[in-house]
């Protein structure tokens, strides 16, 4: 009898073959996403500050840099750009000390939940402000006036320790017993997070009005 040749499509083998290979493919494909991640979230050095090469995570002693959030017309988004060196609480930073200094930032915001009502880097709630950027926010300029200090990074400590303080918004900060050096240790925080590249996010930081710093 002669054989009816079978239609590619209801042959077993090559379905086979072709979960192997898709299987193969997506392995690969995974494993080079794993390592290209890891490259791009892994924090840069002191010395690529230094030289002026650009980290998506800069090192610590990032704190010891003014940042500005500037439009990139290449990438159709802001991104935080470091600009010159300027004092942080009217020093610089070791490299030891800036990576003390935001250890402790970061061990106290886990420590009193400061994601329970704010998000940073993606992750909390959205019952306050964005904290990603919030070291770049304008408003910080009314906070000099108010709490009669001469720079930022000492009227966000001033605000972070006495919130009930300085009502600037409809819902209040509660005082959640922060001590002076974990309020430095915070600033700290906040400034390194907003020199992380997080791609323009969140959008429109600064741009709609109320959205940041909403009365
Ligand atoms: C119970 C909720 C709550 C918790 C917990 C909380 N906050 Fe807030 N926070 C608020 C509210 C509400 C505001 C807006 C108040 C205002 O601007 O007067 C605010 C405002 C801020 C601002 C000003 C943001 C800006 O751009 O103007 C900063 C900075 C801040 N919080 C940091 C922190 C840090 C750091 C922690 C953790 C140590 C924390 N908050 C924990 C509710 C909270």
């Amino acid at each position: 009898m002669e054989e009816r040749p079978t239609s590619v499509w209801a042959s077993g083998r090559f379905w086979q073959r072709s979960a192997g290979w898709v299987t193969g493919f997506a392995a690969i494909l995974l494993i080079w996403l794993t390592f290209d991640t890891g490259a791009q979230i892994s924090m840069g050095s002191d010395e690529d500050l230094k030289n002026g090469i650009t980290k998506r995570v800069p090192a610590p002693t990032v704190i010891n840099y003014n940042i500005k959030y500037e439009m990139s017309e290449k990438r159709g988004h802001e991104v935080p750009v470091i600009g010159e060196k300027e004092p942080f609480f009217g020093k610089e930073w070791s490299e030891e000390e800036a990576a003390g200094l935001l250890r402790l930032g970061k061990l106290t915001s886990q420590a009193k939940n400061c994601m329970n009502c704010h998000t940073l880097l993606g992750n909390g709630a959205y019952y306050a402000p964005d904290l990603t950027k919030a070291w770049l926010d304008p408003a910080w300029e009314n906070y000099l006036g108010m709490t009669g200090k001469s720079t930022r990074e000492e009227a966000i400590a001033e605000f972070l320790q006495f919130p009930s303080k300085y009502p600037t918004h409809e819902r209040m900060m509660p005082n959640l017993g922060i001590t002076a050096d974990e309020a430095i240790g915070l600033v700290a925080f906040l400034k390194h997070m907003s020199s992380i590249d997080t791609n323009g996010f969140p959008r429109n930081f600064g741009k709609i009005e109320g959205a940041i710093h909403g009365r």
